[in-house]
């Protein structure tokens, strides 16, 4: 070596010495994902007898409540930490009724599995039962009527807890909403039922499938009144701080990938658990590309899960759980 390529060498650090190996770089890796963190979201559809496959989700299917045990096994044989309940019942109306009904699809979904060794959540908005699709009810200027829709969703969040929820998700961005459904819980003695609350849920175009999915897109107009707007961050943080003084047990950061500077902030400024929602669009964008053989499924889902968790984020609601419960056992 010339003197001077040695004075070169001997100058740099050689970042490179920990990444030579994989038993290195298992060694110094900062970020795990942990199965028992993921939550896998489950279709509960009162008008199926048997699994219906969903298009635009690629692996998932609407289920019928009587078999929802099957999806519960395959969960805790895969070693996640939970499931996230969504309904679709039999007939909507103009206020969502059914959201609340003790013999919806998501109660005897509930009552089915109640008691497995998992983390049973049930989501809680009004969009998947009413006409209109809106999460809440309207007002007479078709408007979404903020306290006229608490009740509805305390109602709601109510009969799951009594179905076995041992977690309840209000996901409709109405204010005052986790203090209404906390007051109705402990006035029926279930003091000891959790609320997660999607604090900081976006108006996201990555919604598409999911509401493909759930047959909840609005019949007219958008989410923009009630769900945040994208460029907003600080009015995450005032959303998950209201959300806390209410008394919410857990916050959610929803999407999750385009806005893992949110949570990252919320993990630096709170110490709730903070769970993020890698979403259906999310899910879906990354099975398409690699349907087309243009991306790596499993590396790409991978990739995008660990930058959740390195963001902050401890519980992962993502349609990807159980596979991704496989991925990441390291050998
Ligand atoms: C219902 C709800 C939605 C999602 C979760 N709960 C749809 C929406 O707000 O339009 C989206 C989940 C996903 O896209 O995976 N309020």
């Amino acid at each position: 070596m010339s003197l001077l390529a040695e004075r070169v060498t001997a100058r740099f650090e050689r970042h490179r010495r920990l990444r030579r190996t994989p038993a290195l770089r298992r060694l110094i890796r900062e970020t795990r994902v942990d199965p028992a963190s993921l939550i896998l979201p489950v279709f509960v559809d009162a008008r199926v007898e048997r699994p219906e496959p969903i298009a635009s989700l690629a692996g998932h299917a609407r289920w019928p409540a009587s078999r929802v045990e099957e999806i519960a096994e395959r969960a805790m044989r895969a070693g996640i930490g939970g499931l996230l309940l969504f309904g679709l019942p039999t007939a909507k109306d103009d206020r969502g009724t059914a959201a609340a009904d003790p013999d919806g699809p998501v109660p005897r979904a509930l009552r089915a599995i109640r008691g497995a060794d998992l983390a049973l959540v049930a989501d809680v908005c009004l969009c998947e039962y009413t006409t209109h699709g809106h999460c809440g009810v309207l007002d007479a200027d078709g408007g979404v009527d903020n306290d006229a829709t608490l009740p509805l969703l305390a109602g709601a969040a109510a009969a799951y807890a009594r179905a076995g929820a041992d977690v309840v998700a209000p996901s409709d961005m109405m204010d005052g909403r986790v203090a209404a459904i906390r007051a109705s819980l402990d006035e029926d003695r279930r003091g000891d039922v959790a609320i997660l609350s999607y604090a900081a849920k976006y108006a996201s175009a990555f919604y598409g499938p999911f509401r493909d999915a759930a047959e909840c897109a609005p019949a007219f107009g958008d989410r923009s009144g009630y769900q945040m707007d994208p460029p907003n961050r600080r009015e995450a943080l005032a959303e998950i701080a209201t959300d806390i003084a209410e008394g919410t047990d857990l916050v959610m950061v929803k999407p999750a990938g385009p806005y893992l500077d949110v949570i990252a902030a919320a993990r630096e400024r709170f110490d709730v658990p903070i769970a993020a929602y890698q979403v259906s669009g999310e899910y879906a964008a990354l099975q398409a590309a690699a349907a087309r053989g243009w991306l790596d499924l499993e590396r790409a889902a991978r990739e995008s899960l660990v930058a959740i968790a390195r963001a902050g984020a401890g519980p992962i609601v993502t349609y990807f759980a159980l596979d991704a419960a496989r991925w990441f056992r390291e050998r």
